[in-house]
C-alpha cells in the first residue's frame, strides 16, 4: 500500500471555558433528522452519541468510579498487566503514536504511553469536557508526551494528524464501546478505522465479555442512582441541541439485561401520557404512561464475537487478553493490506 503524503494537522484547540453540548459537533440539521427518526421509529431511540454533553462526560467519569461498574477497573488492570506485550505487539521501538477513538478521561491509556516510551497521543472524542480530561490527565502524570485532540465525531468522517513516514500507529478503541453498536455499525466503525491506518497498524478493541447476569445488571442499575441519572441528561442534552422540551423528571430509568440477546438495554420510561414539543425537530411526540425511548444497548460479547468483528472491517486477529475473571477482554487485530483483506 502507497505510503500517503502527511496532511496537514487539523485538531481542534479547546476552548478555555468549556461548555459545548455535544451534539453541536454534528451539524445540526442531519442531527435533528437523526433524532427526529430515532423518536419516531419503533423503537423509539435517542444515539447514544447525545449522552456526552459536558454533564453527561461528567456523569459517565462518575460512573467509572462506582463499585456496581466493574468494567473500567477490569479493564484498566488488564491493560496495566499487559501493556508490555500490547505495545511489543504493536511495534515496540517503531511505535510513533498511540490514537485513542471515544477517549474519555484517559485513565487507562498511561500505561501504554509508559510502555511505549514517549510517542505522540491523539485523542479524539465527541466531548470537548472529554478531551479536557484527557489533557489534564496525561499533562499531569507525563508531560513529556505531546497530546493532540480532535473533536470530531467518529460515527461520521474524521481526520487524524499525520503520522511519520517509518512509525507505526496503535489505534485504541476501549471501554466496550464497541458494544453500543448492532454488529453492521460496528463493522462500519471500525472499518472507518482501518482507512486511517496503514497496512501492519493495530488497533486494540476492549468488549465486555459474558457474564453474571446479576453483576452486569448492578452496573447498570446502581444503587446511588449516577447511571439513572446519565440515562436522563440525554434528555437535557437533547433540549439544549433542538430546544425541545422534554422534562428529565418525567421518565424512568429502566435498564434490563436480555439474556438471550446478550445485551443490556437502557430505557427511559415516561411516567404519564405525555406531549413533548420536539422543537426545531418539528412537531409533538405523543408517550402513553410506561411507553419507552431507548437510549443505548450495551452488548457482552464472546472472544470469538470480537475477532470477527476485527476481522470483518479489515484486521487480522494477532493477539487475544482477558481479564483473570472473564469478564472483559482485549483484542488487538492488525491492519491487513485493504486489496486482499476486504
Ligand atoms: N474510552 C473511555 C470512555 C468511554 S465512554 C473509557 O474506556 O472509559 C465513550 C466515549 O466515547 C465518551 O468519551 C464519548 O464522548 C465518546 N463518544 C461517544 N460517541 C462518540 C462519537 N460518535 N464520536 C466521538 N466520540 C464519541
Ligand atoms: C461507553 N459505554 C461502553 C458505556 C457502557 O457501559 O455501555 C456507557 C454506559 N452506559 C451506562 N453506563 C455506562
Amino acid at each position: 500500500m502507497s505510503r500517503r503524503p502527511m496532511p496537514r494537522i487539523r485538531a481542534k484547540l479547546l476552548p478555555e471555558a468549556i461548555t459545548t453540548p455535544a451534539a453541536e459537533l454534528v451539524s445540526l440539521a442531519p442531527a435533528l433528522e437523526q433524532l427526529r427518526e430515532g423518536l419516531g421509529g419503533r423503537p423509539r431511540e435517542i444515539p447514544c452519541k447525545y449522552f456526552y454533553d459536558d454533564r453527561g462526560s461528567a456523569l459517565f467519569e462518575q460512573i467509572t468510579a462506582l463499585d456496581e461498574y466493574y468494567p473500567t477497573r477490569t479493564e484498566r488492570a488488564l491493560i496495566a498487566a499487559q501493556a508490555g506485550q500490547i505495545v511489543e505487539a504493536a511495534g515496540g521501538a517503531q511505535l510513533c503514536d498511540i490514537v485513542e477513538l471515544g477517549s474519555g478521561a484517559a485513565t487507562k491509556t498511561l500505561p501504554l504511553l509508559t510502555a511505549a516510551g514517549t510517542p505522540r497521543y491523539v485523542a479524539v472524542d465527541i466531548s470537548a469536557h472529554a478531551l479536557g480530561r484527557t489533557r489534564e490527565i496525561i499533562a499531569q502524570a507525563r508531560p513529556d508526551v505531546t497530546v493532540e485532540t480532535v473533536l470530531a465525531d467518529y460515527s461520521r468522517s474524521y481526520e487524524l494528524p499525520g503520522k511519520p513516514a517509518q512509525g507505526r500507529r496503535l489505534a485504541l478503541f476501549l471501554g466496550g464501546t464497541i458494544g453500543n453498536e448492532e454488529d453492521a455499525e460496528a463493522i462500519e466503525f471500525l472499518t472507518r478505522v482501518r482507512e486511517h491506518l496503514e497496512s501492519g497498524d493495530t488497533i486494540l478493541l476492549g468488549a465486555n465479555l459474558v457474564t453474571d447476569p446479576a453483576v452486569i445488571h448492578l452496573a447498570y442499575n446502581d444503587a446511588q442512582g449516577v447511571t439513572a441519572a446519565f440515562n436522563r441528561n440525554v434528555l437535557i442534552a437533547i433540549n439544549a441541541l433542538a430546544q425541545s422540551r422534554f422534562d428529565p423528571a418525567d421518565f424512568d430509568h429502566h435498564a434490563p439485561y436480555d439474556v438471550e440477546k446478550r445485551r443490556i438495554e437502557m430505557w427511559l420510561v415516561a411516567r404519564r401520557a405525555l406531549e413533548v414539543d420536539l422543537g426545531r425537530m418539528g412537531g409533538t411526540l405523543r408517550l402513553s404512561q410506561g411507553e419507552g425511548i431507548r437510549t443505548e444497548i450495551s452488548r457482552r460479547f464472546r472472544r470469538d464475537d470480537v475477532l470477527r468483528l476485527l476481522d470483518a472491517a479489515g484486521f487480522t486477529p494477532d493477539r487475544w487478553f482477558e481479564s483473570p475473571d472473564g469478564r472483559f477482554g482485549l483484542g488487538l487485530g492488525r491492519a491487513r493490506d485493504a486489496l486482499r483483506g476486504l
